[in-house]
């Protein structure tokens, strides 16, 4: 039996930015969050090294130096206006969630501690800036447990393990969702007037990977069965340090603190590619810089992995070449007990699941996939925009991962996630309760449910041709493969082909088990479907660009082409075929210019 639900907005997904919607709609509204897992488990845990914000609290910052920092990281595809917007919100959010109880790392004088990280720089030296605020390494956990305790004191309605199939649209407005119960199994139609999505990337479409199991492109692929396009699909980060072969994250914040990356001859290769930032350059050069190491014989041991060490007399040697200071003007050291003391989840990490002590040992990495630039189509607000005219549809917002705003555009820089979760997830709450404040409920049609079901339904009665897993397997493997780090035309006009042709397999999947309760192969299964079409129009959309330009690196087309190519990329998905169209970036301050780290 269905079961019917009524809430003003309703937010999809409860990581950071799910989260922060939920604590500013529910100031105005009647606000529910559905998440497929429960709360604090939300992926948003998993981000470790900080979140930018120019405070300033060891040396001069200032937001308009991270705004072109931002500008310059994302290969000035993003939008500059937004980029602005969010660097100068990032100085009030930081101190809003000290407010809340925050936990942040202290200085001396007690004040938010700060890092180094990737592309954040003194726009006037040209050297790393102490930007990132941070919590030891687990800065995305203390947002994500601070955030909860505060929606659940503003009495939020939850709806954990409720994971959402459809997005119900009336006449062009967004109406509502419809989830499953995972306990059950049993279908909920939830009635709103404002839907927010929040829900996440989709880094489960590559073999190595950063991302949660549960980050698989749902909130690609629903608005996509609804005509709404997709905008940048092809910018995937991949970020450099991943532990090898399992790509679990080990934090930039190593490198913040001091530490290097070190090829097979113990040469630290980053001061080659990018002479003036070196291990701190951005993530896109410091992955194509690990790559080009190893196709030329230098991963260790000639392996597609390097390593990366930050023992104390490591750091130390490295801290001296480059004559790095602290603020007060004292030669940077650091001892064994600073690095147990600030990345005490890495040395735990490596040393469960590597065996590898970094304080003794250096760590072995490869790039892994990180971060999805592209995703929704929203204005600054969370509005989700469906066309090249920038068209609002009304009672649907994004934020978010799943969001592209866009202020990360070909490539972002690291802690511009958790500032990007925190200022538009509370935009996108702001807006939804504004608009449900002055709106009815739209009508919701007869058979909500009934798309999801045959959905579903087609995945249980199916014979079982074909296996879940193997077709996961072939699309991570070929995904890997071509449209990776580095891409050629040939690579991606296979993949592209290939990943038509495992949409066509999967119609022909089935599943073991058929009952209801926490029926996961059935629901996996749906999450394939969603992780093949977010796939499809990835390889398309990269297929199609015809220059490189941030993580989009292309071996035929080597150089960033901005009379042809400064402008995004919108996709849609429709029956089985990708059309694709442009639309310009907005410049306001910042004109292209070449990228030197
Ligand atoms: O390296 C990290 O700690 C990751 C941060 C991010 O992706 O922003």
């Amino acid at each position: 039996m269905t079961q019917h639900h009524q809430h003003e907005v309703v937010i999809v997904g409860a990581g950071g930015a799910g989260l922060m919607a939920a604590l500013y709609a529910s100031r105005g509204a009647d606000t529910a969050v559905l998440s497929k897992l429960y709360p604090t488990r939300s992926h948003t845990g998993t981000a470790q090294g900080g979140i930018g914000a120019a405070l300033g609290n060891l040396e001069e910052d200032r937001a308009d130096w991270h705004t072109f920092d931002t500008v310059k990281g994302s290969d000035y595809l993003g939008d500059q206006d937004a980029i602005e917007f969010m660097c100068q919100e990032a100085v009030p959010v930081v101190y809003e969630l000290e407010h809340m109880g925050l936990p942040f790392s202290r200085t001396d004088e007690g004040r938010i501690a700060q890092r180094r990280f990737g592309g954040h720089t003194n726009n006037e030296t040209k050297q790393p800036v102490l930007r990132a605020a941070y919590a030891a390494d687990r800065t995305g956990h203390m947002i994500l447990q601070t955030l909860y305790q505060q929606c659940i004191k503003n009495e939020v309605n939850f709806y954990d393990e409720f994971q959402v199939l459809d997005l119900i649209v009336d006449n062009g407005k967004a109406v509502g969702v419809v989830a499953a119960e995972l306990a059950t199994g049993e279908l909920h139609v939830f009635h709103t007037k404002a839907v927010v999505f929040a829900t996440g990337g989709h880094g489960r479409v590559w073999e190595v990977t950063s991302n949660a199991y549960a980050y698989t492109g749902d909130g690609v692929a629903i608005p996509m069965r609804k005509g709404i396009p997709m905008e940048d699909m092809e910018f995937f980060q991949f970020h450099p340090t991943g532990i090898a072969k399992l790509g679990i994250l080990i934090t930039e914040g190593v490198r913040g603190e001091g530490g290097v990356l070190l090829n097979n001859d113990g040469d630290r290769f980053m001061d080659v590619y990018a002479p003036t930032v070196k291990d701190l350059a951005s993530r896109d050069v410091v992955s194509r810089a690990m790559f080009l190491e190893m196709r030329e014989g230098r991963g260790i041991n000639g392996q597609r992995y390097m390593h990366l060490d930050v023992r104390p007399e490591t750091v130390n040697k490295y801290a001296e070449l480059d004559k790095r200071i602290n603020p007060d003007g004292s030669e940077y050291r650091v001892t064994a007990e600073d690095i147990l003391g600030k990345l005490p989840d890495i040395v735990d990490f490596t040393r469960t699941y590597l065996g590898v002590d970094p304080v003794k040992q250096p760590m072995p990495v490869q790039p892994t996939a990180h971060y999805a630039m592209g995703g929704i189509p929203t204005t600054q607000y969370g509005e989700v925009v469906i066309d090249t005219k920038s068209t609002i549809m009304p009672g649907f917002y994004a934020a978010g991962e799943v969001a592209c705003v866009s202020v990360h555009g070909a490539n972002r820089l690291g802690t511009n996630s958790l500032l990007d979760l925190v200022v538009f997830g509370k935009q996108a709450g702001l807006r939804a309760a504004e608009y449900a404040n002055g709106t009815e409920y739209g009508k919701l049609p007869d058979d909500a449910a009934d798309f999801t079901r045959q959905q579903l339904d087609a995945i249980l009665n199916n014979k079982g041709e074909e296996k879940a897993a193997d077709i996961a397997n072939e699309m991570k493997e070929t995904m890997t493969d071509k449209v990776g780090v580095f891409r050629t035309e040939e690579g991606m006009a296979e993949a592209f082909e290939k990943m038509l042709e495992l949409k066509e397999r999967y119609q022909h999947v089935g599943v073991d088990d058929h009952g209801k309760v926490f029926n996961t192969d059935l629901l996996n299964t749906w999450e394939l479907g969603c992780l093949i079409d977010s796939a499809i129009v990835t390889a398309k959309c990269a297929l199609d660009r015809k220059e490189s330009r941030g993580a989009h690196a292309r071996e035929d087309f080597p150089k960033r082409n901005d009379d042809e190519w400064l402008k995004h990329t919108l996709a849609w998905l429709k029956d089985g075929k990708v059309e694709v169209d442009y639309k310009p970036v907005k410049i306001t301050k910042y004109e292209p210019m070449e990228r030197v780290y």
